[in-house]
């Protein structure tokens, strides 16, 4: 089973719909899929319109240790492939608005998700983690549960000053010794892509922008055009691979799959 964080501390760069339809791509080639929804704000919860049966235990209350059960018990179904692969979620509940401050007030704070998510093993080829919108303890949560990384980012300048304080908060983890191996980071995801002739990006910033994180050490793995077939697949609850399989977006997140399956 690998964990892979989707993570960046800046809302509205597409980790929701990076992890939903790279879900979608992996349970495409096969895979047993978990999807955390990290967020406090439930949008991967929404986009899929999954909801947890009357009763059922909460990740709240796993990550808090007010529930001992096996993460298996917090999952819900949302679509199956006929080669084996399927798309579980592990949702969004109210609880989760006052995580972040229910969190702060327990022992071994860093290392809940990681210790809730150790029993999926077995169950689940892939787990991804939608982190929130906030360098919290959920993020830290994330970044120390996860054996792999995802960055995705806009073409814009305030995205390289929100990855270069990610990239100081992962190291910071990993310097605290909260992690027992160097975080992998896959690398960045190119999200809603604005492209002009060329297939280059159409902005004088857009290029300027991926001039400078093409300079990083950390490789664009996806580059993920805006377009339709994402929105319209966010609207009726599905990933852009059963929505649309034939269409540029659907093929980026299969390649996007294969880097993070290798
Ligand atoms: N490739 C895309 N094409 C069109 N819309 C997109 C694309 N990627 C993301 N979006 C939309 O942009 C908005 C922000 O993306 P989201 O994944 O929610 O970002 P984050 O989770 O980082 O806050 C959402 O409404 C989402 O549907
Ligand atoms: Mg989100």
């Amino acid at each position: 089973m690998r964990i892979t964080a989707v993570v960046n501390q800046k809302g509205g760069v597409g980790k929701t719909a990076t992890t939903i339809n790279l879900g979608g791509a992996l349970a495409f080639h096969g895979h047993r899929v978990a999807l955390v929804d990290g967020d406090p704000q439930g949008n991967l919860t929404g986009a899929l319109k999954v909801a947890a049966a009357h009763g059922q235990p909460t990740l709240p209350a796993a990550l808090l240790g007010d529930w001992r059960g096996p993460a298996t018990e917090l999952v819900v179904e949302h679509s199956e492939f006929d080669n084996g692969g399927k798309l579980d979620v592990i949702p969004h509940c109210p609880d989760m608005l006052t995580i972040s401050r229910d969190l702060d007030k327990v022992r071994a704070r860093e290392l809940r998700m990681s210790r809730v998510l150790e029993s999926l093993e077995g169950t689940y080829d892939h787990v991804l983690i939608d982190c929130p919108p906030a360098l919290d303890i959920m993020t830290d949560n994330g970044i120390v549960a996860a054996r792999k990384a995802l960055i995705p980012v806009q073409l814009e300048d305030s995205s390289l000053r929100a990855v270069k304080l990610l990239l100081a908060q992962i190291e910071a983890i990993e310097d605290a010794g909260l992690r027992s191996a160097p975080l992998e980071i896959v690398g960045f995801v190119v999200s809603m892509l604005e492209r002009g002739a060329g297939n280059v990006p159409k902005s004088m910033i857009g290029r300027s922008v991926l001039a400078t994180f093409q300079s990083f050490p950390i490789p664009i793995v996806a580059s993920v055009p805006r377009g339709i077939p994402i929105t319209e697949a966010w609207r009726y609850a599905t990933t852009v691979q059963e929505y649309e399989p034939t269409s540029e977006h659907a093929e980026a997140f299969r390649a996007l799959a294969k880097a993070v399956d290798a």
